[in-house]
């Protein structure tokens, strides 16, 4: 199936937001956009389980989630990089923005869920997503950009541009 047009989706954020260096440097194959209401038929989920254990609670819960995070203002800004042969989704990523009372009200950008199709790993999709929500994270503000990763993903996050800082603590329930 073709790429759907962006101008026929119904998105998360302006797509205006993700940077045209980064759009122009994937992959003529390749289309990176906001996160759509149809996504669940292009295989989201699918490739969030590259990541962690997913449930699929099917389409209507996930559509109910997606409008969850765009009623949220400046808040959620999921992306995916779609393969433009098929229109199946083949990376994603969110950096999800952070209102604090310190630095001024500041905010912080904390990157989550980042996942590259296993097949299409090792060119440069996942430099791609981080580029881009790094570039969103700053154009809206934020005075940081943050993110947890086990030590395996060290290597990749510092050719990112991102460095070690303090540790992680979690509990889980
Ligand atoms: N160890 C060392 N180097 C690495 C690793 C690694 N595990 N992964 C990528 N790199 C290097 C690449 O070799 C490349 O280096 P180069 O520029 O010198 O050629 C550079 O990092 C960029 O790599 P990409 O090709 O962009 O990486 P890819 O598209 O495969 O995406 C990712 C990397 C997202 C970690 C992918 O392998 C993946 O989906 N893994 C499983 C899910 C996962 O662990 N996600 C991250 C969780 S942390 C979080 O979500 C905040």
């Amino acid at each position: 199936m073709p790429l759907t047009p962006d101008t026929e989706l119904e998105l998360l954020f302006a797509p205006e937001l993700i940077p045209l260096d980064v759009k122009l440097s994937l992959h003529s194959d390749l289309h990176i956009r906001p996160l759509a209401s149809t996504d669940y038929r292009r295989g989201h989920l699918d490739v969030l389980r590259v990541l962690t254990v997913v449930s699929d609670l099917g389409e209507e819960a996930w559509v109910e989630q997606f409008h969850r995070q765009r009623t949220c203002p400046d808040t959620y800004y999921t992306l995916v990089v779609v393969d433009k042969t098929t229109d199946t989704i083949v990376g994603v990523g969110c950096v999800f923005i952070e209102r604090k009372f310190l630095r001024g009200n500041g905010i912080v950008g904390h990157i989550e869920d980042i996942a590259v199709d296993e097949k299409q790993q090792g060119k440069k999709i996942g430099l791609r997503i981080i580029n881009a929500l790094t570039a969103i994270s700053e154009r809206k503000g934020c005075y940081k950009t943050i993110l947890n990763c086990s030590d395996k993903n060290i290597p990749f996050y510092e050719k990112c541009g991102f460095e070690k800082k303090e540790n992680e603590m979690a509990k889980y329930a």
